[in-house]
């Protein structure tokens, strides 16, 4: 019987999940159907109860949900925990299980697709949401030299810091007028570019060399990225980081690791 996926989200019509995941099973070989589900915004956990009554085996979870699906599953991997989200969800034998695959998509985007090293590097994160607690743990696992949180908030930036306290990496906290840069990575994990907007960081963020990665992507550069690129950064968005959580989802379900580097220059192509 050919097993069943979905990704949940709302709104869900725009996502990409349902390709990239079918031309996964295709090169790999596996018995999968893979759809996009909208849940409305008060019924995600009835959605959830309904796909596994139906014998889906899992989903993945997208905007605004992945705090839901943290809160329903019933078992944590270490880095859903660490994320306190959930972008993949397993149903095995009665338990729901989550994790988190958005921080090692985005590391593996980072390091293998555009081959910059983490280890040693200076990065600031721009932002303090879910979107850059979730990458936390997963790059203070590459050894960075260190990691400056800047966000608009500026308590939120401090509270997120003292969550990553207490491993080896230097792990601080600062408002945008205190960024003293350049930095090696900036990430832009703000939700700035959802209203066509961008953080106010200063240009001394940036020098020749800087890789700026804004985590959203479009058919056009985001304000940040142009914003970096005038500035002489490297730019790059987040479809890299799209097509590697879903890779490590894959692997999650599945057992086997799908290439990726074809299904990513065929996606850049049909921008
Ligand atoms: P997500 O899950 O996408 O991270 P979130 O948890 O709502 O969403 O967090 C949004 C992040 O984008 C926050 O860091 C927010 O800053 P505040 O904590 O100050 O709200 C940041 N953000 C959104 N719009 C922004 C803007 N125009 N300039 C700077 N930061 C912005």
């Amino acid at each position: 019987m050919t097993d069943k996926y979905c990704v949940i989200g709302n709104p869900i019509a725009h996502s990409k999940s349902p390709q990239i995941h079918a031309a996964f099973a295709a090169q790999t070989g596996q018995d999968m159907e893979y759809e996009r589900c909208l849940a409305p915004l008060d019924g995600f956990a009835e959605v959830v109860r309904t796909l596994i009554k139906q014998g889906y085996k899992g989903a993945n979870v997208t905007v605004p949900f992945k705090l839901e699906a943290a809160a329903i599953a019933t078992r944590l991997s270490e880095r859903a925990l660490a994320a306190g989200a959930v972008n993949t969800l397993q149903f095995i034998d009665g338990e729901i299980v989550g994790d988190n695959t958005d921080g090692p998509g985005l590391v593996a985007d980072i390091v293998r697709n555009a081959g910059v090293a983490l280890a040693n590097q200076r990065i600031l994160m721009l932002g303090a949401g879910g979107a850059a607690r979730g990458v936390m743990l997963p790059f203070i696992e590459e050894k960075p030299a260190a990691i400056l949180v800047a966000n608009r908030t500026r308590a939120t930036a401090d509270n997120l810091v003292a969550a990553f306290a207490g491993h080896d990496v230097e792990v601080a906290a600062c408002g945008f007028d205190e960024i003293a840069g350049p930095y090696d990575i900036v990430v832009n994990a703000t939700s700035s570019s959802l209203a066509g907007d961008m953080p106010p960081v200063p240009a001394s963020a940036f020098a020749k060399g800087t890789l700026a990665l804004d985590m959203m992507y479009g058919s056009a550069p985001s304000p940040f990225m142009q914003f970096a690129a005038a500035h002489g950064a490297e730019t790059r968005d987040g479809l890299g980081m799209l097509v590697e959580q879903a890779a490590e989802a894959f692997t999650v379900w599945r057992g086997v690791r799908p290439e990726t580097r074809a299904l990513f220059t065929m996606l850049l192509n049909l921008k």
